[in-house]
């Protein structure tokens, strides 16, 4: 379906849930429809990004597939974010031709061909398969200013796409509230981020759905780790003038390898997940481009732990190569692919805690408490 009709049926969709509302209480997204009458465009896409894809208001819905309502939240919204994704990105182009059909690999395969004939033409080719040992041995294969330009010169690519993606969309979903964020509407939406609020812990007719909040945990945490890593080695080469690689025992080759297991554990049990879910459950092109992802992840952490392993041995350059042209391509399609699920997300959590906030302001404090219960509405629909 196209961006529109997604846009139509999901309008649709909203008018017979907020007249059943029997899912009321799951998760944000019925609070957020229950605060509207009407659906907008920039509803929708707000409602999509709120939605933690949990799927436990379908198996509870008598109006889904059969029934001729053909009601099915997690499948609509999944779709529409794929298309939101695409069309919130700059250039857009970009994004149709990356997303979801294998960009990753081949921006890879490119920077890894790239990155041989840069060796090749600089310290010669028998250098990506000698044995390099000691401070600095890294930089014996790629030097250390053409790795922070190119990774340098990425960042800015990756950062500004993601900055005019969140301008356009924050536009959007903002429209209709004319009341300014307030720090505590931040603070509340980076609680439900770091927590995952809205995932769920609960097993749904799909194998392990229940996992998926703990694996998530394990990528994202592993993921700040493994920035921290990067982080603290910019500093002892810039600030203290120590070079990589540094000793087990070092804090950024704790704090990576860390991360690394911790995003190996989460993107594998993810992928598997994903492989045992029916397909009649979700969007065909959101799943691809979820798998994807998650691939890509799990190749940069694999990929970075064999050079942790292999180091001093002969294999290392070309381990590196491949770990540098997989970071690389990460870095490239990050405006384009599903990594720029995080700041929509984020942005919708925001814009809830503060329309969450508005609605609460006029309740007593005893109502208020009962509101912020999140199994308030489960005990109830679960009798
Ligand atoms: C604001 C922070 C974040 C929130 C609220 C969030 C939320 C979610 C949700 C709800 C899902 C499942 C639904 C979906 O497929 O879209 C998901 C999937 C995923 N997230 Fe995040 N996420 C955040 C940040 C991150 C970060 C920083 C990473 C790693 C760099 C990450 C990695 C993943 C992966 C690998 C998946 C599975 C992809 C798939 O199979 O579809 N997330 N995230
Ligand atoms: S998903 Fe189904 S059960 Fe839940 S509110 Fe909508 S129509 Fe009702
Ligand atoms: S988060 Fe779960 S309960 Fe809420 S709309 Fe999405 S699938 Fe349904």
């Amino acid at each position: 379906m196209s961006l529109n009709e997604l846009i139509t049926d999901g309008k649709r969709q909203m008018q017979v849930c907020n007249a059943c509302r029997y899912c009321e209480g799951y998760c944000a997204v019925w609070r957020a429809i229950e605060w509207r009458r009407t659906f907008t465009e920039n509803d929708m896409a707000y409602l999509a990004n709120l939605c933690h894809d949990c799927k436990e208001c379908v198996f509870a819905c008598p109006f889904t597939t059969p029934h001729e309502f053909g009601i099915h939240p997690p499948k609509l919204f999944s779709g529409l974010r794929e298309e939101l994704y695409k069309k919130y990105s700059w250039p857009s182009g970009l994004a149709k031709a990356i997303g979801n059909k294998g960009g990753f690999w081949i921006i890879a395969i490119v920077a890894f061909l790239l990155i041989v004939a840069i060796v090749a033409g600089t310290n010669g080719l028998p250098t990506l398969l000698e044995q390099h040992a000691g401070k600095g041995s890294f930089y014996r294969v790629l030097s250390e200013a053409f790795l922070e330009v190119t990774f340098g010169a990425l960042g800015i690519w990756f950062i500004g796409g993601w900055m005019i993606g969140a301008v356009r969309f924050w536009r959007d979903i903002r429209s209709t509230t004319p009341e300014r964020v307030q720090g505590v509407d931040i603070r509340k939406a980076i609680t439900y981020a770091l927590r995952l609020r809205y995932l769920g812990d609960e097993e749904t007719e799909e194998p392990f759905s229940g996992h998926r909040k703990w694996l998530h945990h394990s990528v994202f945490y592993g993921f700040l780790l493994d920035v921290a890593s990067t982080t603290l080695a910019a500093v002892y080469a810039h600030i203290f003038h120590i070079q990589a690689p540094y000793p087990f025992y070092h804090p950024v080759v704790i704090l990576g390898t860390l991360g690394g297991i911790g995003i190996i554990i989460g993107t594998s049990g993810l992928i598997y997940i994903k492989s045992r879910s029916n397909d009649a459950n979700s969007n065909k092109n959101a799943k691809r481009s979820g798998n994807a992802f998650s691939i890509s992840l799990l190749t940069i952490a694999v990929t970075g732990m064999l050079v942790l392993i292999c180091r001093d041995t002969a294999p290392m350059g070309i381990i590196l190569a491949l770990h540098l042209s997989s970071v690389a391509s990460l870095f490239f399609t990050a405006p384009y692919t599903k990594f720029v699920h995080f700041i929509y997300r984020f942005l919708a959590l925001v814009q809830y805690a503060q329309e969450e906030r508005l609605a609460e302001s006029h309740l007593t404090p005893k109502v208020r408490k009962e509101n912020s219960n999140p199994y308030r509405g489960k005990f109830a629909n679960r009798g």
